[in-house]
């Protein structure tokens, strides 16, 4: 059967204060998370041929560092833009851009940020990247919490208007098996 892992980024430094977008580094825990997250695979590894694709975001390569595989930073996989919103935490959203921020509790999935994106954009830029993970076995994506959601509701067959809302934890590798014409999932919380 085929394989397919996916893990967000270890913890940001945007994470900790509660900011979105940017291209922070990882915090202490992110680190860590990070070793841990690349002697699991690479203790896979010695049973078949691996490859890391990540983002082109500090975050994602600085947790695939560790892995030994060839990495692939690929741009369709760099987090939701967020636009004027960049680098705010979501308190100031509501407080400097009231009305953007109501538009978005309404429909989370097609409001699309002031010169950003919207989570159907993401959809629209990952179907290539989709498509190829589809033909591939043993890669391991390293991404983003918005990005994320999209590839696994496409994996899990989730309904467009859930994405914007599952659930991906940090430092939690998501194992994808293929098992006819569906996916199994695993989910390896990592002690972090
Ligand atoms: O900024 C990107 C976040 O990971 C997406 O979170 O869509 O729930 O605001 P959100």
């Amino acid at each position: 059967p085929q394989t397919l892992y996916f893990t967000r980024h270890g913890e940001s430094e945007y994470n900790v204060v509660g900011r979105i977008g940017g291209d922070a580094s990882l915090s202490a825990r992110g680190q860590l998370y990070a070793q841990a997250l690349a002697e699991h695979v690479n203790a896979l590894a010695g049973r078949a041929p691996l490859c890391v694709w990540t983002s082109e975001l500090q975050r994602t390569k600085q947790t695939a560092a560790g892995i030994r595989a060839p990495k692939r930073p690929l741009r369709a996989l760099n987090e939701l833009d967020a636009g004027i919103c960049e680098g705010l935490t979501y308190e100031e959203m509501q407080e400097r851009f009231p009305q953007e921020f109501a538009w978005r509790d309404q429909d989370k999935l097609r409001y699309r940020y002031p010169w950003g994106e919207s989570y159907i954009d993401i959809m629209t830029r990952l179907r290539p990247v989709l498509s190829a993970l589809e033909d591939e076995h043993g890669v391991v994506v390293v991404g983003h919490q918005a990005v994320l959601r999209c590839m696994l509701g496409y994996f899990l067959d989730a309904k467009l208007d859930e994405l914007p809302y599952m659930t991906v934890p940090l430092h939690t590798i998501v194992k994808l098996t293929s098992c006819g014409y569906k996916y199994r999932v695993e989910m390896i919380k990592m002690p972090v």
